[in-house]
């Protein structure tokens, strides 16, 4: 569905005014800034239902971060660096060939380290797994022609074949997190982004031309993209099915159309028609703040929205969405960061997002070697576990279909809910609206509870202690099922 040209131009155009202007000048108030343009989706919502309808049954997935970055594990030259791990190389302000000469050495994959991984997903309880085929450093997990900044050329191995085929021989769906920021592209016009109000971070953006000689002579958006559009087709061309592509990320004045969003998504979409995207080729901006890329939310630019480190407090009726969130506190591989969520708190945001309606993109990040850090996998078995006794509960359900509750989450499958217990009530009593004749059992093991009714409410006597200190389920379903 290519954009019609007017819009393009005038984003071009836009990029090439700010360009011009000293920073200063630049500025466009948040409040002011103009939605990004729209084309109408092309397909009927049937159609976008079935095609949509494996992810959104499938309510977790593994997200893996690995790369260059992976091998640093959170230091540069013995330092700690502040922020994210996969960051470092812009939080070090490290010059590409810098960053390559230290880090390619570093990079290891061990053998079979996809079918870990995969296993590793598959015993968690994921039904997908999306990994980074190239984050903003710009080292390409693949064989990719147009460029030797990739795995290929560093370590003999197409990663993304041995990753994609270790996802598919354990039954997973698989999507690619593919970066639209490049660190390392010699024609990237990072200048441009840095300018504007809410840049597109680079390590070299504050540089002058001392650091970053050549700079002018190089930067060319129109090399950049032809470069961007070569590597996704061959990432969609030559491996297969693949399920989803997960882009990262964009801004207001470098978004859709400077990436050439309109001719990427028509590529993939004709190489992949079943494939699910999110829609980060344009505005990502406030995907922290899940309601701030909400108000964005247009399908034109994706299928689904992505919340990051956030579960929306409402969940997002109408629209399909991901939380994507870390176990510690970083994406990429960190030796320091050992602030570990608890498999009991990873559960309840599972249950939390499913009762709102939406996916949790679950992440690890893998070392340089691809060893997947032992507290990731320790969590991820003990999540699997509940899984295989909760499972109903939470896959292919829908949102909470009555009032809020104070003591957990609720899931349902028409007319069958899960009633997901965080906190026992101190009456033991747990208490929901709900019609009908009910009965309720606890989803693990079946044992009936006794239900009595109070006004619209039915009334539940839990036994004296949760049998499930995570999330104990229990299931609420009309008498005669
Ligand atoms: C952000 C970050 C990035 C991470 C991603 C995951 O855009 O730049 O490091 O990959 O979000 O959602």
């Amino acid at each position: 569905m290519p954009l019609a040209t007017a819009p393009r131009i005038a984003t071009v155009a836009l990029i090439a005014l700010l360009a011009a202007l000293p920073a200063a000048h630049a500025v466009t108030p948040a409040a002011q800034v103009a939605k990004p343009a729209t084309v109408a989706p092309s397909e009927s919502q049937a159609a976008f239902d079935a095609r949509m309808q494996w992810w959104r049954e499938a309510r977790l997935g593994m997200f893996v971060h690995w790369g260059l970055y992976s091998g640093a594990a959170g230091r540069w030259n013995g330092e700690a660096i502040k922020g994210s791990a996969e960051w470092i190389q812009r939080n070090a302000h490290v010059p590409t060939d810098e960053y390559a000469r230290q880090m390619l050495p570093l990079f290891k994959p061990k053998p079979g380290f996809a079918r870990e991984w995969a296993r590793l997903a598959k015993q968690s309880g994921a039904k997908y797994l999306v990994f980074t085929s190239k984050h903003h450093e710009g080292f390409a997990l693949h064989d990719s022609a147009v460029s030797d900044f990739d795995a290929k050329d560093a370590t003999g191995r197409d990663l993304v074949r041995e990753i994609v085929d270790a996802a598919r021989a354990e039954g997973l769906k698989v999507g690619l997190y593919h970066s639209v920021i490049d660190w390392h592209h010699p024609a990237y016009p990072y200048r441009d982004f840095a300018r504007l109000e809410h840049p597109l971070p680079h390590p070299l953006e504050k540089a002058g031309d001392k650091e970053d000689p050549g700079y002018a002579k190089r930067a060319n958006l129109k090399q950049y993209q032809d470069f961007l559009q070569a590597q996704v087709r061959e990432l969609v061309e030559r491996y297969g099915p693949i399920d989803v592509l997960w882009w990262d990320y964009s801004n207001p004045g470098a978004e859709g159309e400077t990436w050439r969003a309109g001719e990427l998504m028509a590529m993939v979409r004709k190489a992949q028609p079943g494939i699910v995207m999110n829609n980060r080729l344009y505005r990502s901006l406030g995907y922290d703040d899940p309601q701030g890329s909400l108000k964005w939310f247009d399908r034109a630019h994706g299928d689904f929205t992505t919340p990051e480190q956030a579960i929306p407090a409402q969940g997002v009726a109408g629209v399909d969405w991901e939380a994507c969130m870390t176990m510690n506190g970083t994406w990429g591989y960190s030796a320091l960061d050992t602030h570990w969520k608890s498999t009991r708190e990873l559960v309840r945001d599972l249950a939390d997002t499913a009762s709102k309606g939406g996916n949790l993109l679950l992440n690890i990040g893998p070392m340089a070697d691809g060893s997947v850090p032992e507290a990731s996998v320790q969590r991820l078995r003990e999540m699997g576990a509940w899984l295989q006794r909760n499972g109903d509960s939470i896959y292919a359900t829908q949102a909470n279909p009555t009032a809020p509750v104070t003591w957990g989450r609720i899931t349902a499958k028409g007319k069958r809910w899960y009633l997901h217990v965080f906190e026992r009530p101190a009456d033991g009593e747990l208490r929901v609206r709900a019609d009908g004749a009910l009965r309720a059992r606890l989803l693990d093991g079946g044992r009936e509870l006794a239900l009595r009714r109070d006004g619209a409410e039915a009334v539940i006597a839990l036994p004296a202690t949760l049998p499930d200190t995570i999330d104990t389920v229990i299931e609420l379903a009309p008498s005669e099922s």
